[in-house]
């Protein structure tokens, strides 16, 4: 039996299956199924009152899980599907509440992954996945992330390589008026105000508690994280020399000195390139014993703006175990 088929099966049965998509890895289960999506929340350590995306296979399936969906979707999906951007739209009364947790809207879309698309169409549902880590650790972009965090309580984790995008989707509410960003992605503000003719409002995140991705402490290290502009990274050093501490240092140009105790990281200088790596980095970096995690501050641009997001959030929460 081949591997997908096998997924395909274990789905059905109620059973939770990793998967790769473009963003970061899911942790997917029938999104028909309660049962199966208790499971997701028991795996994750995930507060029950934390929506799921639901993942289709196509556009002509989202009139099965949302309702009163707005012409703007359709344009959206049209433009960005398969891809990194997810639609907040008013759920279909048959969709069990612990996929939207309780609340009246769902999270749709179509990931951009030929192991996704496969497994999606076989399976010819919709797969409710979250990321596939611990709750308010770091996603996982690679097969071996997720079997780190989760081997033990998943059935089966496919593996499709490292993803491409690296950070999670980008989140658009369209069910409350006007288009709204509650969490920044790949997708940008110029992208989307291309295709709707209006430039969407990016809420922050205390402005969008029912998002987990928007709580402060989130895609978090344990190690602290802190960040720094580039000219300020030899202070960080020789304070870790003076301590005689580790330091761990994320930085898109190499080191002016080395030493054992310096565990430095260089990380493209391109935002689209800096984000597919970044979480591989965080992981490899949380794991070298360091005292801190030093990152190089990227710019304050627009095209940086969903990897900011993660940082800042990575700073917020880091430390915490
Ligand atoms: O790229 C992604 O979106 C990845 C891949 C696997 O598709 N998934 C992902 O799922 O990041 P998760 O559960 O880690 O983050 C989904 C976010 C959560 O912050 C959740 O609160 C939000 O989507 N969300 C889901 N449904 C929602 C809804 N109805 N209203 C508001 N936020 C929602
Ligand atoms: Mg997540």
């Amino acid at each position: 039996m081949s591997e997908l088929q096998r997924a395909v099966d274990l789905l059905r049965a109620g059973e939770l299956v990793a998967f790769p998509t473009e963003t970061v890895y899911g942790l997917g289960a029938d999104a028909r199924n309660a049962d199966a999506v208790g499971k997701i929340f028991a795996a994750k350590g995930r507060p029950a009152d934390h929506p799921l995306i639901v993942h289709i296979p196509d556009a002509t399936q989202l009139s099965q899980w949302a309702i009163d969906i707005p012409a703007v979707a359709h344009s959206l999906a049209a433009a960005f599907w398969p891809g990194p951007l997810t639609l907040i739209l008013k759920r279909a009364a048959d969709v069990p509440d612990l996929v939207t947790g309780g609340q009246d809207t769902i999270g749709l879309r179509v990931p951009n992954h030929p192991i996704a698309l496969e497994l999606l169409r076989h399976f010819n549902g919709g797969l409710a996945a979250p990321s596939a880590n611990r709750f308010g650790h770091i996603s996982p972009t690679t097969a071996a992330h997720v079997a780190e965090e989760l081997s033990d309580r998943v059935a089966l984790i496919l593996d499709g390589g490292p993803c491409t995008v690296g950070i999670e989707s980008t989140i658009l509410d369209l069910s409350r008026g006007p288009p709204e960003i509650l969490r920044p992605g790949a997708i940008g503000v110029e992208a989307i105000a291309r295709v709707i003719g209006s430039a969407p409002r990016v809420l922050s995140g205390a402005a969008a508690p029912r998002v987990s991705g928007s709580l402060e402490a989130h895609y978090a290290p344990r190690t602290p994280l802190k960040l720094l502009a580039g000219d300020a990274l030899p202070f960080a050093v020789r304070h870790a020399m003076v301590a005689n501490e580790r330091v761990a240092i994320l930085a898109c140009m190499p080191p002016a000195i080395t030493d054992e105790r310096i565990v430095w990281r260089i990380a493209p200088t391109d935002a689209v390139g800096f984000a597919r790596e970044l979480y591989a980095h965080l992981r490899d970096l949380d794991a070298a014993g360091c005292a801190h995690i030093v990152v190089q501050r990227p710019p304050g641009t627009e095209l940086w703006r969903a990897v900011n997001d993660r940082l800042r959030r990575a700073a917020a929460g880091s430390g915490q175990t």
